[in-house]
């Protein structure tokens, strides 16, 4: 038998949606779609799982002995560590005063086209040093990894020049070796038009496709995905494509920033290029929400985003769920419409405004989060073999950690094997 150096035991559930590492979940999601056991256990070994399921079966399993790390989960739950697929973590400065004109009125693109919103961002990043920006996003990634985030996303594109663009994706290195988490890195340099390429923003399209991704694919792990912010004021579908195309050229994975407050074209976009994610989507047409549905494509909803930056209208959950696309969660954390790191609060905000159900908000936040990054064989389930990332929850239900929102009912973070929390 195997020897087990962690060991989670007694839990009231184990979540493991297992079962679903090829493909995202979609359609109707029930309790059995999230291979929920009961007095459940998990074994773990360096950063792998070795064994979930029930206790008994667990024990029978995997030996342990005094090294072996013993963790009693009665009255808790255990499920993946979540999977925070959209952030863009690495930033400085913060935006609560336009937070505050936003709320007597003002709109967040007007804001954008007078060179304020993310182009504020972009000055107060362009000002820091590497050091500072560094210890600012691991202190952001630390206090998301205590609420039981063990994979993140993390989007550059608040330097909008070459070199910036790579100063940042290069932070994220140093960032990545600092904090005990699954860092994915994404190229945003198509996050806005810079102020210097205000007249002519095809300029700026053309050097991100001739200069700015072939330097940043040269060095291989530098960026795993590109992404672009296709809206009216930013870039349009045919500007996304141009970029969407030459990135997958290079070979890197490809995201959109799609729909947010109009319709843009760009989840169709998306779902041509065969993009693993369009997020946002509060303004797509549900002819373009079938093609992202039928490409395979995985919607990221960003509630926290939906709640400050007052796009149209939420996501549309009910359409999407109609439809067959698969949905993913995350928190979009920015300094301008989500300055926000809980997982389980957007998780809550899924539900009880958005109008997920609590199964779907489960494999949003896990294993559909770890299809929009296409690492749905190594993380977003609690399987033998996959990363041991998990949650340890004070509950009797898995239902309880979107139910009670903005209680933090997490107690123990695993993170590639290792006890960060607990
Ligand atoms: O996903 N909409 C574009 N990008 C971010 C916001 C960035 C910012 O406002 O600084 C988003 O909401
Ligand atoms: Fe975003």
């Amino acid at each position: 038998r195997p020897r087990a150096d962690l060991l989670i035991r007694r839990a009231e559930q184990v979540v493991t949606l297992d079962g679903h590492s090829k493909r995202p979940v979609r359609g109707e999601i029930r309790e059995a779609t999230l291979g929920i056991v009961e007095d459940g256990a998990v074994a773990c070994v360096g950063d792998r799982i070795l064994a979930a399921g029930g206790t008994a079966e667990v024990e029978a399993a995997v030996a342990w002995d005094a090294g072996t790390i013993v963790i009693d989960a009665r009255d808790r739950v255990v499920l993946p560590g979540w999977v925070d697929c959209h952030t863009h973590a690495i930033y400085a400065g913060d935006r609560a005063h336009e937070w505050a004109r936003r709320l007597r009125g003002e709109s967040y693109l007007d804001i954008l086209r007078a060179g304020g919103g993310i182009l504020e961002t972009v000055r107060a990043t362009r000002e820091a040093d590497t050091e500072t920006l560094v210890r600012a996003t691991v202190a952001r990634l630390r206090r998301m990894l205590a609420l039981g985030t063990t994979t993140v996303e993390v989007k550059s594109g608040y330097a909008l020049s070459v070199e910036g663009e790579l100063r940042l994706l290069q932070a994220l290195q140093a960032v990545d070796e600092l904090v005990p988490m699954q860092l994915v890195p994404t190229l945003l340099g198509a996050h806005a038009v810079p102020e210097n390429h205000r007249a002519s923003p095809d300029a700026y399209v053309e050097l991100v496709t001739e200069q700015m991704l072939p330097r940043i694919a040269a060095t291989p792990g530098l960026a795993a995905f590109c992404d672009v912010f296709c809206e009216d004021g930013a870039f349009t579908a045919e500007q996304a494509r141009r970029i969407l195309r030459r990135a997958r050229e290079l070979g890197l994975g490809l995201k959109v920033h799609a729909d947010q407050f109009h319709a843009t074209g760009a989840a169709r976009v998306a779902a041509e290029m065969g993009a693993v994610s369009a997020d946002h989507l509060n303004a797509t047409p549900p002819d373009d929400l079938a093609a992202v549905a039928r490409a395979g494509t995985v919607a990221v909803l960003l509630p926290a985003a939906d709640l400050l930056a007052r796009p149209p209208g939420p996501a549309p959950v009910a359409v999407m769920r109609e439809l067959g696309v698969p949905m993913a969660l995350a928190t979009d954390h920015n300094p301008g419409t989500a300055p926000v790191e809980s997982m389980p609060l957007v998780m809550g905000l899924a539900c009880s405004w958005l109008g997920m159900t609590p199964e779907e908000a489960v494999a949003a936040a896990t294993i559909n989060g770890a299809h929009a990054l296409a690492l749905g064989h190594e993380v977003g389930s609690l399987e033998p073999g996959k990363r041991a990332d998990l949650v340890v929850a004070q509950a009797a239900s898995y239902l309880e950690i979107p139910y009670r929102l903005g209680v933090d009912l997490v107690r123990v973070v695993v993170s590639g094997g290792r006890v960060v929390r607990g």
